[in-house]
């Protein structure tokens, strides 16, 4: 997948993609993720991407010229018709549905906002989605570019190693994480709960599970709501916690 960043701001988000996951899918092109310094798009002395509002007022729109033109400029160079989204804290609000959905594109253009905001004209002539990523506001759109960057790029094959593989199980994506221990066993008189030692691991699966769905139930009513439970989570809800087993785990794997 092919995602463009536009910003006036390029510094800040390429040192934010040249870490851990996104350095490692980048540097393995499961994903190629260019960031484009919106000033190379202008054509005055000052590389002038802003003005003053029509009707006065405070603050600064960003100017249509510049976006129309990195816009077609990247058209022309991936020959697609990539979905154009604008980071705005009006836009849809992103979430794990959407992410889906956009990862399995051949390519996207995420336009960073800025300043009081861009030309009216850039949301109803040149973008495709308007996209926020919750309630507050932020100085710019780079910020969030990277959120729906990062989302997507986790999502793309072979972008998580095989440790974490279970956890890009889209199934389970719609649910809350159920929770995780490390060593040591006890610390400070608080314990591993003795399922996730106990080596059954199909046990232990439906002990996570059970904790996904209540810690969902009670912590996110509103994703809970419009997750579709197998027959088996119906059962898994409706029990107590499961136990672990006191025998020995089997020896072949489940
Ligand atoms: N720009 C400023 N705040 C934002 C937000 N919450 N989401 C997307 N873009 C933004």
């Amino acid at each position: 997948m092919r995602i463009d960043i536009i910003t006036v701001l390029p510094d800040m988000v390429e040192s934010a993609l040249n870490h851990s996951i996104i350095k490692r899918a980048r540097e393995r092109s499961l994903v190629d993720i260019r960031v484009i310094d919106l000033r190379n798009f202008t054509e005055d002395r000052h590389r002038t991407t802003d003005d003053t509002p029509y009707g006065g007022g405070g603050g600064m729109v960003m100017k249509i010229e510049p976006i129309d033109r990195a816009i077609k400029h990247l058209r022309a160079e991936s020959n697609t018709s990539p979905r154009i989204v604008l980071t705005d804290p009006r836009g849809k609000q992103f979430d794990q549905r959407t992410a889906r959905q956009w990862a399995a594109e051949q390519h996207l253009i995420l336009l960073c906002g800025h300043y009081e905001g861009v030309d009216e004209r850039v949301r109803t002539q040149l973008v495709t989605d308007e996209v926020s990523i919750g309630d507050y506001v932020l100085t710019g759109g780079e910020l969030p570019a990277l959120v729906v960057t990062d989302a997507l790029t986790r999502l793309q094959p072979g972008a998580l190693g095989d440790e974490e593989a279970p956890a890009k199980d889209s199934f389970a994506e719609d649910l809350l994480e159920y929770p995780h221990y490390t060593r040591p066993a006890e610390y400070q008189g608080a314990s591993v709960p003795e399922m996730l030692l106990c080596g059954h691991h199909a046990k232990i699966q439906e002990w996570r599970r059970w904790h996904q769905l209540h810690s969902t139930r009670s912590r996110r009513p509103d994703l809970f709501a419009k997750f579709e439970l197998t027959a088996r989570d119906r059962k898994l809800i409706d029990s107590e916690e499961p136990k672990a087993p006191q025998d020995k785990p089997p020896t072949s794997t489940e």
